[in-house]
């Protein structure tokens, strides 16, 4: 919870304010009760902080009624049932997958309004991979190292702030 904690708020967060046009999916695998997709949409949040604790509540409150049927349990923060495909296609094409060892981001075509899918402290496993390929995925590198969820999202959204600027 800390690590996708940590990238919701590399994902929605400015020095001071929310990335309004971001939108973060939380896909939760582990028990009790997975798959959970929590989805953060940033221009609907009314109380997001920087606090991870802060945060954990607001996902704790998400969990509490597991639905196949989307709700919204505060301003900006949805939850629902579904398993990695349903959530890839709620959160719409196009794909870019997060790998290392993909084409490097410096020099790649990024489409619009992407979704970028990033893994946890594990990688992909083959299923998730095989999703992504048939959804039409573009696999993207950052670099030579391997990072944190965190830091690899930072580092996506300082290129896509300097195309856009
Ligand atoms: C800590 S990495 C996990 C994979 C790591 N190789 C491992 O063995 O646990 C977290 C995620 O950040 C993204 N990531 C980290 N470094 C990256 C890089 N150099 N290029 C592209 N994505 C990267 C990937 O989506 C990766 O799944």
């Amino acid at each position: 919870m800390d690590i996708l904690l940590s990238a919701a708020n590399a994902a929605l967060l400015l020095a001071h304010g929310i990335r309004r046009d971001a939108e973060v999916g939380l896909l939760l695998l582990g028990p009790p009760g997975p798959p959970r997709l929590v989805r953060l949409v940033g221009f609907r949040l009314r109380s997001y902080q920087p606090d991870i604790r802060a945060n954990a509540a607001l996902i704790r409150r998400a969990l509490v009624e597991p639905s196949r049927i989307e709700r919204e349990s505060t301003p900006g923060v949805f939850s629902s049932i579904v398993t990695f495909g349903e959530a890839l296609d709620r959160l719409g094409p196009p794909f870019v997958s997060l790998r290392e060892g993909g084409k490097d981001i410096r020099t790649a075509d990024l489409p619009a309004d992407a979704t970028f899918v990033l893994s946890d402290n594990q990688e992909f496993p083959p299923e998730e991979t095989r999703l992504l390929s048939e959804r039409g995925a573009l696999v993207i590198g950052l670099g030579p190292l391997s990072l944190h969820t965190e830091h690899a999202i930072a580092i996506v959204h300082n290129e896509l702030d300097r195309r856009g600027a």
